[in-house]
C-alpha cells in the first residue's frame, strides 16, 4: 500500500511538472536577448502600475496605508521609471510586443519620457515628507506621465 501511494505521487508529481512546463498562459517569448528585454520592461511596467495604483488607492483612501508607506511606493516608482530604457533595446519590438517602432527612432525623447515619470514620482515622495495630506492632491502629476509615453509609443490595444 505505501509503495502504492508513493507511486501515485510520484506519476502526478511527474505530470504536474510537465504541466508547468509546457502549457502556460503567456504567449512565448524568444529565449534571446530581444525576448528577455521585453520580459523585463514588461514586468517594469506591471510594477510600476502596481506601484500607481497603490498611491492612488492610499490617496484616495480605498487602500490603508501611512506615510511612510506613501513614500516608499512613490520612491519605487521613481527608481522604476529610471529603469525602463533599458528595456528598450534595439530590434526588440518583438511578437507581442506593443511597442511602436517611434520608441527607436526618437529615442532620446523615450528617454525623457521616462525621466517625467521619474522626476515626477521623486517629488511626489518629497512632498509626502513634509505633507502627507498635501501631496495627496499632486498624485495626477504622476498618472499623467503615463499617456504622454504611452500616447506617441505604445500601439493602442484593443479593449
Ligand atoms: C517612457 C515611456 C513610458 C512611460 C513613462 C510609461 N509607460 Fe507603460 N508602456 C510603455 C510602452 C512602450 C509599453 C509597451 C511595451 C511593450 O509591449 O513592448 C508600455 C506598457 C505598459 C503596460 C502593459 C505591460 C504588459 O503587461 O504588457 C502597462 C500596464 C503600463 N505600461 C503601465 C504604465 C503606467 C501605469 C505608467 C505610469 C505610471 C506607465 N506605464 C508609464 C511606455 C511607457
Amino acid at each position: 500500500m505505501k509503495k502504492l501511494v508513493t507511486t501515485l505521487l510520484g506519476v502526478s508529481l511527474v505530470s504536474l511538472l510537465a504541466a508547468c512546463g509546457g502549457g502556460t498562459a503567456e504567449a512565448p517569448v524568444d529565449d534571446t536577448p530581444e525576448g528577455a528585454a521585453f520580459q523585463y520592461r514588461r514586468a517594469v511596467m506591471q510594477s510600476i502600475a502596481y506601484k500607481v495604483g497603490q498611491i492612488r488607492g492610499i490617496a484616495d483612501g480605498s487602500i490603508p496605508g501611512d506615510q511612510a508607506t506613501f513614500v516608499k511606493h512613490a520612491n519605487d516608482v521613481a527608481a522604476l521609471g529610471s529603469m525602463i530604457p533599458e528595456g528598450f533595446i534595439p530590434n526588440s519590438a518583438v511578437a507581442g510586443s506593443a511597442a511602436l517602432p517611434e520608441v527607436w527612432t526618437n529615442m532620446p525623447d523615450f528617454q525623457a519620457k521616462a525621466m517625467e515619470l521619474a522626476t515626477a514620482a521623486q517629488a511626489l515622495a518629497v512632498a509626502a515628507q513634509g505633507n502627507f495630506e498635501g501631496a495627496k492632491g499632486m498624485v495626477q502629476s504622476v498618472g499623467g506621465t503615463c499617456g504622454n509615453c504611452h500616447r506617441p509609443y505604445r500601439r493602442r490595444q484593443e479593449e
